[in-house]
């Protein structure tokens, strides 16, 4: 074999040198320049690889410039295996979790797709080092159970329905979760009985999430960095009391509070809604609840039926009209259900305009049409209607009194998983800001916070 190469490279290098000296011509003097440069670099990478093939093959550096055509290269230098691409990097696994990570932000490509080799620069005269070893952050599953680090974030309501309708496809969760419950607050303004909350919030971190529905008002702006409601501001966008927008801004609180995977329950509340028991009762009663508390009645006459247009046809028939008080209570199967629904909520922002109050008949009709088992077709939030009127009774300072919230805790004849004996109010609006000193000096007392 050396023989046989040695005679070819000295039959080419004659005669290229030959062909050199005919034609000095600028032209040719190019080419043959380029020429030259692709055949070294052919050549020295040649040289690697029947070095690694056979020791014996003798091949100087200075044969090498003859060698000027990829045709020339000897045939019987079989053609080297590629080199062996580097070993995916897998590092240790590590039970650690990294608290920076924010659940929505998780991307688990780093170690399914490690980067492509570099390529191989045929100019090189030695092999590219190797790749250092990479670190990709391994994720735990403790990360997706962590709630998002903030509510802040850009999301259109697209963007923020698509990502919290996410769900997982196994029931069973993989590790112990405590679930929690997620106060949705909309509110016009500020949440005027803060206070109020905070001392039935107080002690059970860990247990609930609050999330706030304001406009124009950005949170931070009116409570102080102690308190609960402190960076619950969720990106809000104008309400109108009766209009399909008021509905919307309930679904982007669902959607908001989906996004923690630890909410299990979500209650929607107003400024002026009041809790009327204990944070332990009210947690207890609804995360042991076999149903979700969404009001759902068929009224006839002006303010049910009456509400109906017919152009919801064939969607929404008369039939399965139905009302409610928009003060809901949900668990997480009917939440993702209501952000998801692509088909009834279009439907009523088109056709129930004006004097049809879609907050009362959207939730309403959607469960009972979908998932009337689901709800107990009650709602948890008491509100005075016998003055009359669109708008319940307001609260005022001297309505507060201690045998009014007993009253209010009274009602106990409402069905509770299969028993008639359930409480039925957790909550009550609607009150005054004014009326804030007095509860806060009857909770203890009366309400056990
Ligand atoms: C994580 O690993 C350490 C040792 O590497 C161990 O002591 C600890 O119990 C592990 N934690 C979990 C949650 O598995
Ligand atoms: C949200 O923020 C990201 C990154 O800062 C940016 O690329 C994106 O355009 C923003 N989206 C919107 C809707 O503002
Ligand atoms: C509110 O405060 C929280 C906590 O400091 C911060 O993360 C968030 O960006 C603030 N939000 C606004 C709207 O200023
Ligand atoms: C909560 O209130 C109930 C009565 O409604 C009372 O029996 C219970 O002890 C209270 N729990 C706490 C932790 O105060
Ligand atoms: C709620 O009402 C629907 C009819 O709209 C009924 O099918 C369902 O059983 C009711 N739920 C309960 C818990 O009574």
């Amino acid at each position: 074999m050396k023989s046989m190469v040695e005679q070819q490279q000295q039959h080419r290098s004659a005669a290229a040198t030959k062909l050199f000296n005919a034609h000095i011509q600028f032209n040719d003097f190019v080419f043959y320049f380029l020429l030259f440069g692709f055949g070294l670099g052919l050549g020295i990478t040649l040289s690697f690889y029947v070095k690694d093939i056979n020791n014996s093959v003798d091949f100087q550096l200075d044969q090498l410039s003859s060698v000027s055509h990829p045709l020339l290269v000897p045939c019987s230098v079989p053609k080297p295996p590629p080199p062996p691409p580097p070993p995916p990097a897998f590092p240790s696994i590590s039970n650690e979790t990294n608290t920076e990570t924010r659940i929505s932000s998780l991307v688990i490509e780093p170690y399914l797709s490690p980067p492509p080799p570099p390529d191989v620069d045929p100019q090189s005269s030695s092999p590219p080092p190797p790749p250092p070893p990479q670190q990709p952050k391994i994720y735990s599953i403790n990360e997706f159970f962590q709630p998002p680090e903030t509510t802040a974030h850009n999301m259109t309501d697209q963007e923020l329905f698509w990502r919290a309708s996410m769900a997982p496809k196994i029931k069973q969760y993989p590790i112990k979760r405590v679930p929690k419950v997620a106060f949705l607050f909309l509110t016009r303004g500020k949440v005027s009985l803060a206070p109020l909350w905070e001392k039935f919030f107080k002690g059970n971190q860990g247990l609930y999430s609050i999330y706030v529905h304001s406009s124009p008002w950005s949170l931070n702006e009116t409570v102080p960095p102690s308190s609960v409601f402190y960076g619950r501001w969720i990106p809000s966008k104008r309400v109108r009391w009766g209009e399909m927008n008021m509905v919307q801004a309930e679904r982007r609180l669902l959607a908001n509070a989906l996004l923690d995977i630890s909410n299990e329950r979500f209650v929607l509340l107003s400024e002026s809604c009041i809790p009327i028991f204990n944070f332990s009762t009210i947690y207890n009663y609804l995360i042991n609840s076999k149903t979700s508390f969404v009001e759902s009645y068929d009224l006839h006459g002006p303010v049910g039926r009456g509400r109906y247009n017919t152009r919801m046809e064939p969607v929404v028939t008369i039939e399965q009209w139905r009302k409610g008080s928009q003060w809901f209570e949900m668990d997480r199967f009917l939440a993702l259900e209501v952000i998801s629904d692509r088909t009834y909520y279009p439907v009523f922002r088109k056709f129930c305009k004006g004097a049809c109050y879609g907050d009362e008949h959207y939730l309403p009709t959607f469960v009972s049409i979908h998932f009337p088992e689901r709800t107990s077709n009650r709602t948890l939030t008491y509100v005075d209607w016998s003055k009359g009127g669109p708008h319940p009774f307001k609260f005022l300072r001297h309505d507060v009194t201690k045998e009014f919230l007993e009253m209010l805790r009274s009602f106990n004849n409402c069905y509770y998983n299969g028993r008639s004996d359930g409480i039925c109010y957790l909550f009550a609006r609607k009150f005054s800001p004014i009326t804030l000193y007095r509860l806060l000096k009857f909770a203890p007392q009366v309400m056990y916070f």
